[in-house]
């Protein structure tokens, strides 16, 4: 047991250092690439569901990669990445100011992109229909306070 936890710390410490290891653009790029992936699952989910066709398959796909950025939001914002500094990014300080604000605003996205995933699962369009719409709120939630227009 005594082993197994020590295995686990220098494990964490090795993850701690390559996390170090990014620069801060390096770990902006990533967190955007994220971002955009999940803005274009929802927008292939979007435009199944106005075709009135939708399908199936897609949309649980689609909501299979948002869901899979549930709980990870805010670790990719580690602290000197905001925007103001020689970094591109649209980070706005807020972010850490607000830090109770922001794990809110991430929460709530965990919930419902959770919450879409499950929907979407069940092949209900209807139901995944109505939680898109509920997950899309709290993606414009953050944006609007968190993250400065482009
Ligand atoms: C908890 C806050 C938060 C939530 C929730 C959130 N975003 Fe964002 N998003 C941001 C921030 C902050 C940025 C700016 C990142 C940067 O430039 O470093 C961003 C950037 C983006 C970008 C631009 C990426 C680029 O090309 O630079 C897209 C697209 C995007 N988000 C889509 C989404 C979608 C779709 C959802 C919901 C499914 C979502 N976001 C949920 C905070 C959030």
């Amino acid at each position: 047991m005594r082993k197994f936890s020590m295995m686990v710390g220098a494990l964490a410490l090795g993850v701690a250092v390559v996390a170090q290891a990014a620069t801060p653009q390096q770990v902006v790029e990533t967190r955007q690439k994220n971002f955009k992936a999940m803005g274009k699952a929802m927008k292939g989910a979007g435009d199944s569901f106005k075709s009135g066709t939708p399908d199936a398959a897609l949309i649980k796909a689609s909501a299979a990669t948002v869901a899979g950025n549930a709980g990870q939001i805010e670790k990719w914002f580690p602290a000197g990445t905001a925007l103001g500094g020689a970094i591109k990014t649209s980070a706005k300080p807020e972010i850490w100011t607000d830090k109770a604000g922001f794990t809110k605003a991430a929460a709530d996205f965990s919930v419902a992109a959770k919450g879409f995933k499950v929907a979407a699962d069940s092949g209900n369009m209807e139901a995944a229909g109505k939680a898109m719409g509920a997950l899309g709120s709290t993606c414009k939630g953050c944006h609007e306070k968190f993250k400065a227009k482009d």
